[in-house]
């Protein structure tokens, strides 16, 4: 049931906003052109158009007025990977800063770690970071939407580790979205946690014990590549790594069309801004090209 509604875009938001009743941007749905341009009117310029189906930005656009509302539907409309004919479109929220906030059930109740920031662009996060500081009013209210969309989406027996993406605008925090699994953003837990994203869902999923979960200044930078690849190579990882506390991740994908998310660079430091700078340097050594 949470696979299903996170997937969808309409289950998870009419689950959120009418049903929880948790703060969101304003939004519409729309089967067609005419109901887009009703919705983005009722919702506000600019505003965001996403297929009900996607991720990772596929398919979306930002809108400024109604002129770019026809390309947006298009693109919304053939870029939907379960082709429901349907797009969300959502009102902006100008955020002073966004986070994921990795929230586990497990054997003993609900733990969250601490809020990881992030940087997208087009949809797609390019960096991100952990522990994001925020206010107490913030977190306090961050972790109380959490704990309700995951408790509703486990039920009695559901475990494991869920993303919850939050819109955070001085003390107000906007519940966006939410991943049933490890989320793309926290693979920084990879070195900021002595338990990553990805141990805490299987310790979840296993009934096994999540005593506490501690956390360090990191930060992450995802590694694209552009263009069309067969046989993708990574040059440069050895100047990457000349840095202590810095590791690089390559998934090992095959191939790459126009566009694909390739490796990961992961940096510790004493604060979160020197993990940052530590992350984006040694991830601007590293180049894929065609081998
Ligand atoms: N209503 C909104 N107001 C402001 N920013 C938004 C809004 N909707 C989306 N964004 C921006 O676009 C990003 C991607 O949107 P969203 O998370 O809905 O799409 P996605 O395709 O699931 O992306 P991903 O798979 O990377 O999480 C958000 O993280 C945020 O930066
Ligand atoms: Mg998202």
């Amino acid at each position: 049931r949470a696979t299903r509604l996170t997937m969808d875009r309409q289950g998870i938001r009419q689950l959120a906003a009418e049903k929880l009743k948790l703060p969101t941007s304003p939004y519409r749905f729309a089967g067609n052109l005419a109901e887009l341009e009703a919705g983005a009117k009722a919702v506000g310029f600019p505003c965001f158009v996403k297929p009900t189906m996607s991720s990772s930005g596929h398919g979306q656009s930002t809108v400024k007025n109604k002129n770019g509302l026809a390309k947006a539907w298009r693109l919304g409309i053939e870029a939907g990977r379960g082709k429901t004919g349907k797009v969300i479109v959502e009102g902006k929220i100008n955020f002073d800063y966004e986070i994921t906030l990795l929230t586990v059930r497990h054997a003993a109740g609900i733990s969250f770690c601490a809020p990881v920031g992030h940087i997208q662009i087009d949809g797609d996060y390019r960096e991100s970071w952990q522990p994001q500081p925020m206010s107490k009013i913030a977190l306090k209210k961050a972790q109380t939407i959490a704990k309700k969309i995951v408790s509703e989406l486990c039920g009695k027996k559901g475990r494991g580790i869920f993303g919850c993406e939050l819109f955070v605008k001085g003390n107000d925090v906007y519940f966006s979205e939410i991943s049933p699994r490890p989320h793309d953003t926290g693979m920084v837990t990879m070195v900021s946690q002595t338990m990553s994203e990805m141990e805490l869902h299987v310790r979840a999923i296993l009934g096994l014990p999540i005593p506490e979960i501690p956390c360090r200044p990191g930060a992450s930078v995802a590694i694209l590549a552009e263009g069309d690849m067969k046989n993708p190579t990574y040059e440069g990882v050895e100047n990457a790594l000349k840095q202590p506390g810095t590791w690089v991740r390559i998934f090992g994908k095959p191939e790459v069309i126009k566009h694909r998310r390739m490796a990961v660079v992961l940096a510790i430091a004493n604060t979160v801004a020197e993990a940052r700078k530590k992350a984006k340097f040694a991830a601007s050594k590293i180049k894929v090209a065609e081998g």
